[in-house]
């Protein structure tokens, strides 16, 4: 496998738009974690591009929260909007809604910001955000779907790529199937630069394995377009495995890679043909303390100490004592404890 690895490439097509692209993988949106602090770590750690979570439409258009949390021109300090713009590159941002003028208007809001590309999601699972026929909704009604495509693509400037998230459908249906087929064209006719398709279906939500079959099987019926695989990443062997099993052209990493920003520089050393490394106690040391930073300069102290509980959480996972360590982060309320927590476990001697 590790032969494999160390033969992939970017498909031109990526590099060609996005020069910056230089590895078949990428941090995918997850909401409640890929915030511009969880990037910039990935990045440091090999990541060659990002999403940001789904952003709902209507809240970029008011201005709301959702925006202020992704807008560099909005973040209270000077050095996370320099941080971010200088570091934060290149990235998808993600818009999510209902209909397609409002969809439209978040799409612009987010080229105004500086976003190298702008991803739409028709795949989101929640309950909530189905029965607001949002997300993973348009699998049911793929005609909506693609009008909200269209009325993308149309207000966003040409040298912008559109890309699309997808679920292989609603359900285990046979309509489910061609639905998909409808939006998944439809992205493709309108010129949109890739599909990443998560192989669950929305019903399933998260449960169960994704389906890599579903992407081998597209790869086989769509070999023009340019395909993303989502599912079931969990460790760097992963991403070369659903390269080489299903032929789709990259790797889409999500819960992977939450406390786990070493997936991508292992996944760089298995192309080099290198050993991957497990992070050393200093090292997993150095990327606590600056997500704890990242997140503090974005955040605030008291909201960055409760955020990065759950990252702590899935960080202790690499330590030797991952049951104490774990203890010890989910009740952290402050940056001194964070402190004390990483002088008590994350000391070499
Ligand atoms: C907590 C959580 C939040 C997510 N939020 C988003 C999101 O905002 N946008 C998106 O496209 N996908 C989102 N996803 C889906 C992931 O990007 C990915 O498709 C899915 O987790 C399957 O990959 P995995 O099994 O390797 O985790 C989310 C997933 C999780 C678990």
């Amino acid at each position: 496998m590790s032969r494999f690895a160390a033969s992939v490439s970017v498909d031109p097509r990526i590099i060609e738009k996005l020069p910056k692209f230089d590895a078949p993988f990428f941090q995918a949106g997850l909401a409640g974690y890929s915030d511009a602090a969880m990037r910039i770590v990935a990045r440091e750690h090999g990541c060659p591009f990002c999403v940001t979570e789904s952003l709902l439409d209507r809240t970029l258009i008011s201005g709301g929260k959702g925006r202020r949390r992704e807008d560099p021109e909005l973040l209270a300090q000077e050095h996370v909007e320099e941080a971010c713009n200088l570091h934060d590159h290149p990235i998808a941002g993600q818009v999510i809604g209902i209909t397609p003028d409002e969809m439209a208007q978040g799409a612009a809001i987010l080229v105004e910001l500086g976003y190298d590309v702008i991803d739409v999601n028709l795949a989101c699972p929640p309950k909530r955000v189905r029965r607001r026929k949002r997300g993973g909704y348009f699998l049911c009604a793929p005609t909506e779907g693609v009008e909200i495509l269209e009325a993308v693509r149309e207000v966003v400037p040409d040298n912008i790529p559109t890309t699309l998230k997808l679920r292989r459908g609603f359900d285990d249906s046979e309509e489910s199937v061609t639905n998909f087929y409808t939006l998944f064209d439809g992205a493709m006719d309108l010129e949109y630069l890739w599909a990443t398709v998560h192989g669950r279906s929305v019903e399933q939500r998260y449960n169960g394995p994704s389906r890599w079959e579903f992407l081998t099987n597209l790869v086989k019926e769509r070999p023009d377009a340019l395909i993303f695989g989502s599912g079931d990443i969990w460790c760097a062997e992963d991403i070369f495995k659903m390269m080489e099993e299903t032929g789709v052209h990259g790797v889409s990493v999500a819960r992977g890679c939450i406390g786990n920003p070493w997936i991508f520089a292992q996944a760089r050393a298995l192309m080099d043909g290198r050993d991957p490394k497990d992070p050393t106690i200093q090292e997993q040391r150095s990327a606590l303390l600056r997500h704890f930073e990242l997140c503090t300069d974005l955040h605030g102290e008291q909201v960055a100490s409760r955020l990065m509980r759950k990252f702590g959480i899935s960080f202790s996972r690499f330590h030797s004592k991952p049951e104490e360590v774990r203890k010890e982060f989910i009740s952290i309320q402050s940056a001194v404890e964070w402190k004390c927590v990483l002088d008590t476990y994350y000391c070499n001697s």
